[in-house]
């Protein structure tokens, strides 16, 4: 398995515009693909649910620390 992380402090500078662009490449050669957000704000998990389903298969996975009862493991 390789991964890949998009990381920076800084918002809007493209973060999730070049994870949704690297993963949908790699789905699109037949590869299976997760993204991870670790970003509170979930854009690329919103991006996923308005990914036409007839397109490659890539997985979303909240992976923001939970509060609360929720148990992060279990997203991860
Ligand atoms: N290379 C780029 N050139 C021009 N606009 C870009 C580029 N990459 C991202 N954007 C735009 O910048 C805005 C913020 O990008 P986004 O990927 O949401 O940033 P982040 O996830 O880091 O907050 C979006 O409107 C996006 O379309
Ligand atoms: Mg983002």
């Amino acid at each position: 398995m390789r991964t890949l992380l998009v990381i920076n402090s800084k918002g809007g500078c493209g973060k999730t515009t070049v994870t949704t662009n690297i993963a949908s490449y790699y789905a699109s050669t037949g590869l299976k693909v997760a993204i991870m957000d670790y970003d509170p704000r979930g854009s690329s998990l919103e991006w996923l649910k308005q990914r036409p389903s007839d397109l490659p298969q890539i997985h979303g996975a909240n992976a923001v620390r939970q509060t609360g009862q929720q148990i992060r493991s279990l997203h991860m």
